[in-house]
């Protein structure tokens, strides 16, 4: 019997993890799945848990689902552990999107200050997972959403005794997915060559069934608007110079970084006029919520598509599928590099094609970074590390150093004083502080 446990099981994704292993019953039967919340989240969880019922019992397949507040329990005997909390909840989204923003830097969760306290608050909490995990289901696999996805789990990996971590992400998915539209194939026909890591990766080559089409899909990209962006992301596009020269196909997020000054206009704008991306979520959460509270609803449904982690679930379950089948077929994760860049450390955590077995991922070797990038990647490695050593140390001047070498706020005396305000606003969420 094959028992999944997803951690933060009343965020208003679950319903799509719900679907996704549905649809994979006859191959990977999973046939226990409980969801698991805090007492925060427990109103929630108990509108998810319901309609998980519901979606269960329309599909027939005999799933046993249940949710619980008490996760020690929850995970006797998991195969599969799956993270998608939010430490804080909305308000703390909100804060890391506010504060910087109001100093007139990128105010973003996963990037820049935004990003850095997010990781502050996460990796403590995830340490402890993963600490329950090694000592209650020490074979499970802890398959990470959680942001910052990468520097979560390159935390997890460094310093936690349990090593079965993979962390994922939808934006490989969407690339992937976009490059197939714009080159009118089917997305299972394209491979992407990766390079690089979360929220930062960038595309090097495109395939299409073995054929190298980069040239195609690069022109493509050119001056308009084409960069693939979810709900969440702005779309400001690329210019001819910046595609031709590099070469590579950049993710929506390195907008903050190649565009700075335009996303902040931008962010600036619709800041005063809908405030952060965080309040959008919230009014999409209360939505969401009351469709999941129709005692007829029996499906995930199509609203859910305005979340920028939508079809999340399509990259975990094929990942847990293709772990329980030795599938060896190729996926895109985070994953401890090895080599695979031997330009970054070996214990570096990189987003990267990794042939999937039963024993886990093997990246491929990716060879050296591209010479365009290679300065700002090994920047943002750098960058990482302080980062995950200031979540466990909860050193002061580990943090700040995080903040002066992020590339997004860099400057001396102003990454004190977003850094000071953004410890007092969460105080209560950084113990380790
Ligand atoms: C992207 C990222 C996810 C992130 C999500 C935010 O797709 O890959 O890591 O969680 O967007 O979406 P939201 O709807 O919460 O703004
Ligand atoms: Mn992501």
């Amino acid at each position: 019997a094959l028992k999944l446990v997803v951690i933060g099981g009343g965020s208003s994704y679950t319903p799509e993890i719900i679907e996704g292993m549905i649809k994979r019953y006859d191959s990977f039967p999973v046939s226990e799945i409980v969801l698991v919340d805090i007492e925060a989240g427990k109103g929630k969880l108990e509108v998810i848990g319901n309609l998980a019922l519901r979606m269960v019992e329309k599909s027939g397949k005999p799933i046993k689902l249940s949710w619980t507040l008490d996760r020690e329990k929850a995970l006797e005997n998991a195969d599969f552990v799956s993270t998608q909390i939010r430490v804080g909840g909305l308000d703390a989204r909100a804060k890391d999107e506010r504060i910087p923003l109001s100093h007139g830097f990128i105010g973003q969760e996963t990037n820049g200050a935004g990003g850095i306290m997010k990781a502050f608050r996460t990796i403590p909490v995830l340490m402890e997972l993963a600490e329950d995990v090694h000592r209650i289901c020490p074979n499970a696999w802890i398959i990470n959403f959680t942001n910052p996805a990468g520097i979560v789990t390159e935390a997890l990996l460094k310093h936690s005794f349990h090593q079965k971590v993979i962390g994922v992400c939808n934006i490989p998915f969407n690339m992937r997915h976009s490059t197939a539209e714009i080159l009118n194939v089917s997305p299972e026909d394209v491979r992407i060559e990766f390079v690089g890591m979360n929220h930062f990766v960038f595309g090097k080559k495109v395939y299409v069934q073995g054929i190298d089409r980069t040239n195609e899909v690069l022109e493509k990209l050119q001056g308009d608007k084409l960069n693939y962006s979810p709900a969440n992301i702005v779309n400001l596009g690329w210019s001819k110079t910046f595609i031709e020269s590099t070469g590579l196909l950049p993710n929506p997020y390195h907008q903050y970084y190649f565009q700075t000054r335009d996303v902040l206009k931008k962010d600036i704008q619709s800041f005063h006029e809908h405030g952060t991306r965080a309040e959008k979520v919230m009014e999409l959460e209360k939505s969401l919520f009351e469709i999941y509270s129709n005692q007829q609803l029996q499906d995930k449904p199509k609203e859910l598509e305005e979340r920028g982690g939508a079809f999340y679930s399509d990259v975990a379950c094929s990942l847990m599928d293709s772990i329980y089948n030795n599938r060896e077929d190729v996926q895109t994760v985070n994953t401890t590099n090895n080599g695979a860049i031997p330009d970054l450390p070996d214990d570096a955590v990189i987003e990267v094609n990794s042939v999937i077995t039963s024993h886990g991922p093997e990246p491929i070797t990716e060879g050296a970074l591209p010479a365009s990038v290679k300065g700002i990647v090994y920047q943002m490695k750098a960058f990482e590390e302080l980062v995950i050593l200031a979540a466990i140390t909860g050193d002061y001047n580990d943090a700040y150093k995080a903040f002066v070498m992020n590339p997004l706020m860099g400057d001396e005396k102003q990454s004190k004083i977003v850094l000071d305000e953004l410890l007092t606003a969460h105080q209560s969420y950084l113990p380790q502080f």
